[in-house]
């Protein structure tokens, strides 16, 4: 059975999720808001979380290392290592690096794609790292979700972001809860860029919100909490 799948954003008032972009509050709390999203990462308490290769860029700066000679390597699992918290990145053809098998304290697994090269495969297993290899280039979120639950325990994963990987898995539909972390804050561009939507395909038709709750925060965030239905 795959892992209940929680998706935590933060947001602007018009939707937008990059904080960075947002105008400041008038109590000059705003670098609070991404304060905020980590307690409620914490309350959430998952057994792992999960994001895309552009997120993950942002977190693991290590560049290519490949040995020199792959040697065999495992398809389509390889289990580096059990652990109690994991952080899963999504990167179907192989572009993120890692100078060990965890990040922030928790055990890292990449799901790729079937045309990633056995040398990134190596490389991954030689860091520590573990994966999981699609049967196709385009990554079955679904089969990838049930192999984390049979191989690594996760029973409840924290899906948070960028927007393109939430969408995706939206689109997918294996989320079962949308948490919205609205910040007292507009971002207002719409031709400029750095603009980070919900996934480029459009969700109409896929999935279904019903509300679960609304709760004030500190710094005048709103949390809104959403069961998704497809
Ligand atoms: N507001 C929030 O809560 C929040 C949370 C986290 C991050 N962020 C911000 O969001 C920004 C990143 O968002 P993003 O949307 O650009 O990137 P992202 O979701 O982190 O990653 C997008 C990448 O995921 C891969 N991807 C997308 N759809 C896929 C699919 N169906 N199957 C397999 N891989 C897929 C693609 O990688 P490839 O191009 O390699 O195929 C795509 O470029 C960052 O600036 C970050 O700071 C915001």
């Amino acid at each position: 059975m795959k892992p209940h799948v929680t998706c935590l954003m933060i947001s602007s008032v018009d939707g937008r999720l990059h904080p960075s972009r947002y105008t400041e509050s008038p109590d000059g709390t705003r670098k609070d808001w991404s304060a905020a999203y980590e307690q409620q990462h914490d309350a959430l308490g998952g057994d792992a979380w999960l994001v895309g290769r552009v997120t993950m860029a942002e977190m693991s700066k290590a560049s290519a290392h490949p040995p020199a000679s792959p040697g065999a390597v495992e398809r389509p699992l390889h289990v580096a290592t059990r652990a109690d918290s994991y952080a899963v990145a999504v990167d179907r053809s192989g572009k993120l690096h890692f100078d060990g098998g965890t990040l922030s304290g928790d055990h890292v697994v990449v799901l790729l794609g079937a045309d990633v090269p056995d040398a990134h495969l190596a490389e991954l297993a030689g860091d520590g790292v573990s994966y999981i290899v699609s049967d196709a280039r385009e990554i079955d979120f679904a089969a990838a979700l049930e192999t984390l639950a049979e191989a690594f325990g996760i029973s409840t994963l924290l899906l948070e972001g960028g927007g393109g990987i939430n969408g995706a898995l939206l689109a997918a539909g294996v989320v079962d809860e949308l948490q919205v972390l609205v910040a007292p804050a507009l971002d207002g561009g719409d031709k400029v860029e750095g603009i980070v939507t919900l996934g480029a395909e459009g969700l109409a038709g896929k999935v279904r919100l019903s509300l679960l709750g609304a709760d004030t925060k500190p710094h005048g965030m709103v949390l809104l909490r959403y069961a998704v239905t497809v």
